[in-house]
């Protein structure tokens, strides 16, 4: 068979385009004729077919034939570019569907573990893939130490059908970490099914509001109005003490004077309701702990050669020399407490998004 091929190489190559140099055409070539057999066996194949392929497959990554080629034959030795593939776009279900299939959930492990790749974007697109395997390989880094990368799953979960159903039964089974349970709540009551939204009804309630009544979902919370007044009673009783709005408040969180520009009512509802969906540039939190034994959460705001700018709760600034950093951990959480629609009716939440819709330019 290899000397068939080679001989139809040898006849066709000359009129191949010019653009490609003449070993670049005999590789595309020789791709071109393997698709094109049915028994084409890759594992016993001759190491100057391999070659070619491997050589095509480095030159084109990414494109239609690569991913022929690579779901075809299985081609273990592209898992890392698989992993490149699916982190570089903001979904690419394709190359992580492969990277699943092929490499299984150490290959998973092992693209998250590569600093080279972009995590969130990797399990977005893992979690587009919508089958048992990448499924199971989500649901492992949910169970995972990494709280940060937890969410990510989360959320890559919340966006299939197969992955809507695993966070039920993980919740169903008391799996689910208590810091996820709102995001994940917020995203099943989303959900376009309603059998998953009834589940999800039982097993992992709204977040309550005053009362202890369930709040309704974001999307019927959005079509509701509130009077801005009574919101601004809220905001002076359960933000003063973290946002300035103009020269009134603490400056600890990000100022709110135009938050109605910058956000849309769901965001700012989410925002307030599951404050670590989506953490603010610059305002990650971390942990401190220095060497006399003082622990610090905040965020840095200044990260100096020598001195550390921590900024606290209650807005002071706080420097501590580099060389008395015991320990220094990102926290998985947000410095928002996810607990203030707890303290809110229902009313006083739609009150609340209605005033910060009116703090405009
Ligand atoms: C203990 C301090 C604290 C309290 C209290 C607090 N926040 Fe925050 N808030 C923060 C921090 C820190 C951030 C930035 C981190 C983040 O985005 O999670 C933030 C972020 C936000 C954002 C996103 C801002 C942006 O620019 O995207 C909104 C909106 C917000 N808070 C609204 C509120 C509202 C409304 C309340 C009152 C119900 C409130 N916050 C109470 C600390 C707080």
């Amino acid at each position: 068979m290899h000397i068939r091929v080679f001989t139809f190489i040898f006849l066709v190559a000359c009129s191949f385009s010019p653009a490609l140099s003449a070993d670049e055409s005999r590789d595309r070539l020789i791709v071109e004729t393997v698709l094109k057999l049915d028994r084409f066996n890759y594992e016993s194949a001759s190491g100057k077919v391999k070659d070619a392929i491997s050589r095509y497959l480095a030159k084109n990554s990414g494109s239609e034939e690569y991913y022929q080629l690579v779901e075809r034959f299985r081609i273990a030795e592209q898992l890392p570019t698989l992993a490149t593939l699916s982190s570089d776009e903001e979904v690419n279900a394709r190359a992580a569907g492969l990277l699943v299939a092929i490499g299984g959930e150490s290959a998973i492990a092992t693209a998250l573990a590569d600093a080279g790749n972009d995590k969130v974007r990797l399990l977005m697109s893992l979690g587009a893939v919508n089958d048992d395997k990448s499924v199971a390989a989500l649901a492992r880094v949910l169970e995972g130490k990494d709280l940060a990368l937890a969410r990510q799953a989360a959320k890559a979960l919340a966006g299939s059908p197969a992955g809507q159903v695993r966070l039920l039964e993980l919740a169903e089974s008391g799996k689910l970490a208590e810091e996820l349970k709102n995001g994940v709540s917020l995203a099943l009551t989303a959900s376009v099914d309603p059998t998953i939204r009834t589940r999800a009804a039982k097993v992992l309630p709204a977040p309550a509001s005053l009362g202890g009544e369930s709040l309704p979902s974001i999307a019927e919370l959005v079509k509701m109005r509130g009077v801005a007044e009574k919101g601004q009673v809220i905001y002076m009783r359960s933000c003063f003490t973290c946002h300035k709005v103009g020269d009134k408040g603490i400056d600890f969180g990000p100022a709110l004077s135009e938050i109605g520009d910058k956000l849309a009512r769901e965001a700012m509802y989410t925002a307030i309701i599951d404050p670590s969906e989506a953490i603010s540039f610059g305002y990650e939190g971390v942990a401190i702990e220095a060497a006399n034994s003082q622990k610090l959460i905040g965020y840095v705001a200044s990260d100096g050669d020598h001195e550390v700018g921590m900024k606290v709760p209650g807005g002071a600034l706080i420097t501590i020399k580099r060389a008395d950093i015991k320990s220094r951990e990102p926290l998985p959480v947000s410095l928002m407490p996810a607990s203030l629609v707890a303290t809110m009716s229902r009313d006083d939440l739609v009150n609340l998004v209605e005033y910060l819709t009116t703090l405009k330019k």
